[in-house]
């Protein structure tokens, strides 16, 4: 039997806290050297919080936008759970509207609208209290996912081993815990991770300024790289696993996830190593085929332009922007979630854990 995880030690940061009058967030934009929670009273404020990335990863956005429905109804006079869904309808389709590539954030306002239908059979008075009870639902079932998934993602690495992970998957990314870092913080808690690399995920930094700082907090040793070192790390033999999270994975295994995803998984492949996705059930969308058809954020050319709101490139050169790539199902070893693992994924293994 491994060794049980100690919690407490190994998952410290909340990124979002309800106060039951607003929905204080970790402000990411600011992390590491400023730890400061912005508080957001309406479910506008959740909106651009989102897309600001004030806060990220695809758990935490879903999560939060379920607290921003809650808001959103403080704000409506409706007599009912039938009232209620017409006039809170605009303020989801603003939250829905705030990132178009996490699958989590469309199926956490879908669970809130199924809440509200709930609340409208069953009489429909305490429709606010039933949606407030879901946003909480939501939070809860993602740590007990993420503690789930550690241990399972775990099980699959061998004693001694090194792994690289990607972005930042960790509390800071969920409800707590995380994803392909609880993977990480459960094989470290049971000594089967000797090593962690950290790629530092230009152009935002959610390697460097995220990841780094999250496993500071554990005591866990992580060595950064340069998202352009990956393959050379990888040809010394250094890394047996690289461990990624997702922001939704295709009925075929296809998996989105953020920019130079991709080719890590190509590298892993082409040296060796293994390649293993981490997400919860809510990441899965067996409703888009394969990732050819899932949409990629772009976002501002201005943040390859400079670092830390430096301009570090010449006036007048033009930058592409896509912040998620898509790695094909044929170079994913393992997909871990809280059902269970699908190893080699393809349509047929999906269907057989997921249905559809
Ligand atoms: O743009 P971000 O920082 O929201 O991108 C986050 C990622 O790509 C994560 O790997 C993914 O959302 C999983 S987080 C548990």
């Amino acid at each position: 039997m491994p060794p049980a995880i100690d919690y407490a030690h190994y998952d410290r940061i909340r990124p979002i806290r309800w106060t039951g009058a607003a929905l204080e967030l970790l402000d990411q934009r600011k992390l590491p050297f400023v730890v400061e929670y912005v508080a957001c009273t309406t479910s506008d404020a959740v909106a651009d919080a989102i897309h600001s990335l004030a806060v990220r990863g695809a758990p935490a956005i879903g999560i939060s936008a379920a607290w921003g429905v809650v808001l959103a109804a403080r704000a409506i006079d409706a007599a009912d759970a039938v009232e209620a869904s017409v006039q809170l309808e605009p303020a989801l389709q603003r939250l829905n509207a705030a990132r178009p590539t996490a699958v989590n954030l469309a199926w956490a306002l879908a669970r809130m609208r199924a809440a509200l239908l709930r609340a409208q059979a069953g009489g429909g008075a305490d429709w606010r209290d039933a949606l407030e009870a879901e946003a909480r639902a939501i939070e809860t079932e993602d740590l007990a996912a993420n503690h789930a998934m550690g241990t399972l993602g775990a099980s699959l690495i061998a004693p001694g081993s090194g792994v690289l992970t990607h972005c930042n998957t960790g509390s800071l990314a969920t409800a707590g815990f995380g994803t392909a870092l609880g993977v990480i913080r459960a094989g470290v808690a049971q000594g089967r991770i000797g090593k962690v690399f950290a790629g530092e995920t230009r152009p935002w930094q959610q390697g460097a300024r995220l990841t780094a700082w999250e496993l500071l907090q554990d005591g866990i040793p992580a060595t950064l790289i340069a998202d352009s070192a990956a393959a050379h790390l990888m040809k010394t033999g250094a890394v047996q696993w690289v461990v990624v999270g997702a922001d939704r994975i295709c009925a075929n295994g296809d998996t989105a996830n953020k920019i130079g995803t991709y080719q890590l998984a190509i590298s892993a492949r082409h040296h060796g190593a293994k390649f293993m996705v981490v997400a919860p059930s809510s990441t899965v969308d067996m409703d888009t085929a394969s990732g050819e058809m899932i949409e990629i954020e772009e976002r501002d050319p201005t943040e390859l332009l400079g670092i830390g709101g430096t301009r570090t490139v010449a006036e007048g050169v033009p930058a592409w922007n896509p912040v998620f790539d898509v790695t094909p199902h044929g170079l994913i070893d393992a997909i871990v979630t809280e059902r269970g693992i699908v190893e080699r994924p393809d349509a047929g293994s999906m269907r057989a854990l997921f249905g559809g």
